[in-house]
């Protein structure tokens, strides 16, 4: 392992004012997200949306640092036969790939989940190498409810994430490290924040037990908000406040970066809170964004599978694109957002 190498990928991919394009939908959530634009979900709509994307000259080559792509993405050719990952090569941007196998059932956990797929990971991850692949993606999946989460799901993903994470690590590629709190349940903030750090806190201690080198990866975590069923909605300034509390409590400074998911919180809000965190600095790593639909809904409602309507696409993923990177210096403003509309 070349931890020098490592240390300047994962650096590169939370590099000031930028951050990840997370395109990685596995085919039944594309499908879903196809269905809302009323786009058949088929191989080539894929390439034509993805393509569509890697292509928006301004937020690839200024706004975003690296792209994780699905397993379909990486071995597919844009329309004139040029690899996917070749065109984000050469907008600038790192190609990452998403390398676990979805969700299953916990045996004797009722309503939870464990992420599966290190049979052979390694040998799939020689391969990505490759072709290209620079970095990697596992995201746990963890759920508040009532009674839930047990500290046996928190312990085998967690487990899991470490395991996968050293996996990257020998074979030359940056793990992001993605143990995602969601966001769906009645809770309040608070009990987010709480359950967030302790998913935190077993995370870090299995990565340590597993000899992963903090200085070789990427977190990629929720931020503490209230779910979305929660009566008691937290302010911009409370998520904020909160969210850099926690994640200061659980993070080394040695991991070079954190990269948030968006989880399901509207774009705009995505966009605040970075910003607003980035007003609390200084802070000891980097932080910025490593969104899927907060930088991707408003593309794809303006593409909507027609051709023709292809830069109005990419002008709208510019748009979310340079917000964020803005809010990843703390140089947002909603201003900027009603001016461009
Ligand atoms: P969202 O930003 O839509 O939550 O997706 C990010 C991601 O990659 C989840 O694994």
């Amino acid at each position: 392992m070349n931890l020098t190498e490592l240390n300047s990928t994962a650096t590169a991919m939370v590099a000031p004012g930028k951050g990840i394009l997370a395109a990685d939908e596995s085919s039944g959530t594309i499908k879903k997200r196809f269905d809302a634009i009323g786009v058949e979900s088929t191989e080539a709509n894929r390439r034509d949306y993805r393509e569509m994307l890697f292509r928006s000259k301004e937020a690839m080559s200024q706004y975003i640092s690296g792209v994780i792509l699905y397993d379909e993405t990486i071995w597919q050719d844009a329309k004139d036969g040029m690899p996917l990952i070749k065109l984000i090569e050469e907008s600038g941007a790192i190609p990452g790939i998403k390398v676990d196998e979805g969700t299953q059932a916990l045996p004797m956990c009722p309503g939870e989940l464990v992420t599966v797929g290190l049979d052979k990971l390694a040998e799939r991850l020689k391969k990505y190498y490759e072709r290209g692949a620079r970095f990697a993606k596992w995201r746990a999946v963890i759920d508040i409810g009532s009674g839930i989460p047990s500290i046996t799901a928190i312990s085998v993903n967690a487990h899991a994430l470490a395991r996968y994470a050293a996996l990257c690590q020998a074979a030359q590629i940056v793990p992001i490290v993605e143990p995602e709190v969601l966001m769906d349940g009645g809770h309040d903030i608070d009990r987010c924040f709480d359950v967030t750090q302790r998913v935190l806190n077993k995370t870090f201690q299995e990565l340590r037990v597993q000899r992963v080198a903090l200085e070789g990866m990427v977190l990629k975590p929720n931020m503490a908000v209230a779910g979305k069923k929660s009566p008691k909605k937290a302010s911009v300034e409370e998520v904020a406040e909160k969210t850099v509390r926690m994640l200061k409590a659980c993070v080394p400074a040695a991991v070079p970066g954190i990269a948030f998911l968006s989880g399901g919180q509207s774009d705009e809000e995505a966009t605040a809170h970075l910003n607003a965190m980035h007003k609390l600095g200084p802070l000891p790593w980097g932080l910025t964004f490593s969104y899927g639909r907060a930088l991707q809904a408003a593309p794809q409602k303006a593409w909507s599978g027609k051709a023709e309507n292809v830069a109005a696409g990419q002008r709208a993923f510019s748009h979310r694109a340079r917000m964020n990177g803005l809010a990843a210096k703390g140089e947002w403003a909603s201003s900027l957002e009603k001016k461009a509309a």
